[in-house]
């Protein structure tokens, strides 16, 4: 089977992806498949590359892979790809409306506004942030692996941090601080995979150098006590279930006083050497390689 990895793209997590990429290609059987890297740069040339293959293993993140895009494509030329579909991935990369539709069906997670640009011009984003209770981080909208996220402790600091995220993206939430232990939930064909604390070193959050540095985090299986592992495994399920996730995905949560609170559902979480999900699969006995074997085969379900 002709297995192509595309990796790269056009969003601010290309590094990142570019690590996957390379990540995933050096772990294939090579005697299992016939392997062929495809880093993309341009949008355009996506279905030229993708011409021949028999199955796409997506290494992509953010806005043009991971947001339903690229699914798109592969759905119109019949290839078959890896992990969720298009409405999923398009709702999963979308921070606003998972917020908005976890809340619809009782899933914890943090008070927060949504802004446009034209909300920071008109200046009525003082009101829509007023009762957001500080310290608060500004996100980008559409946004991963902690790019153009900043931690804003004082109100004369926000309009700031609003400039600069609306630098990386159209739109951006603004989300009150959860205080607590951050803990990382993979899921595998609708089963939790082992449950990762995660303990940043030296940096205040788990930032971009955190997550993606040789020994900026801690992360490792973490036992909970019986009554807060249910709630992190039902809202879990229940982001994966309402999301409409497929094959696999990654609910980040921080857990403050026993409470899980959902920040985000990864679609195409990282598979870098550092990343959560392969370390959270070996955890459970799993090496790299038989992850990827599974999502391809529950990818072709
Ligand atoms: N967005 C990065 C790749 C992650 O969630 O792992
Ligand atoms: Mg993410």
């Amino acid at each position: 089977m002709k297995v192509g990895v595309i990796m790269g793209g056009v969003s601010s997590e290309r590094e990142v992806s570019l690590m996957t990429g390379k990540e995933i290609v050096g772990r294939l059987n090579p005697n299992k498949y016939d392997v062929v890297p495809i880093d993309v740069t341009r949008r355009e040339e996506l279905i030229d590359r993708v011409r021949g293959i028999d199955f796409a293993l997506l290494a992509l993140h953010g806005a043009f892979g991971e947001d339903g895009t690229v699914q798109g494509v592969l759905e119109t030329l019949g290839i078959p790809y890896s992990g969720s579909g298009v409405l999923s991935s398009s709702l999963c990369m979308d921070k606003n409306l998972t917020k908005r539709l976890l809340r619809a069906e009782g899933v914890i997670t943090a008070d927060w506004a949504y802004l446009d640009r034209a909300r920071l011009a008109d200046g009525s984003w003082e009101n829509e942030v007023a009762g957001l209770a500080y310290p608060l981080f500004v996100k980008p909208n559409a946004g991963g692996s902690s790019i153009g996220v900043q931690r804003v402790d004082r109100p004369e600091l926000l309009r700031g941090a609003l400039t600069e995220a609306f630098r990386w993206d159209a739109s951006v939430i603004v989300e009150s601080l959860v205080n607590g232990q951050e803990i990382t939930c993979p899921i595998l064909d609708g089963e939790l995979l082992p449950v990762l604390g995660i303990q940043a070193n030296g940096a205040e959050w788990f930032d971009y150098e955190a997550k993606y540095s040789d020994g900026g985090a801690e992360e490792r299986p973490i036992t909970l006590p019986s009554d807060v592992e249910m709630r992190v495994r039902e809202s879990a399920l229940a982001c994966y279930r309402v999301l409409q996730c497929r094959v696999y995905a990654r609910v980040d949560m921080i857990l403050q006083d026993g409470i899980p609170y959902v920040l985000e559902v990864n679609t195409l979480p990282g598979m870098t050497a550092n990343s959560l999900l392969p370390r959270s699969a070996a955890a459970a006995g799993m090496s790299y390689g038989e992850l990827l074997d599974r999502i391809i085969e529950l990818s072709l379900v």
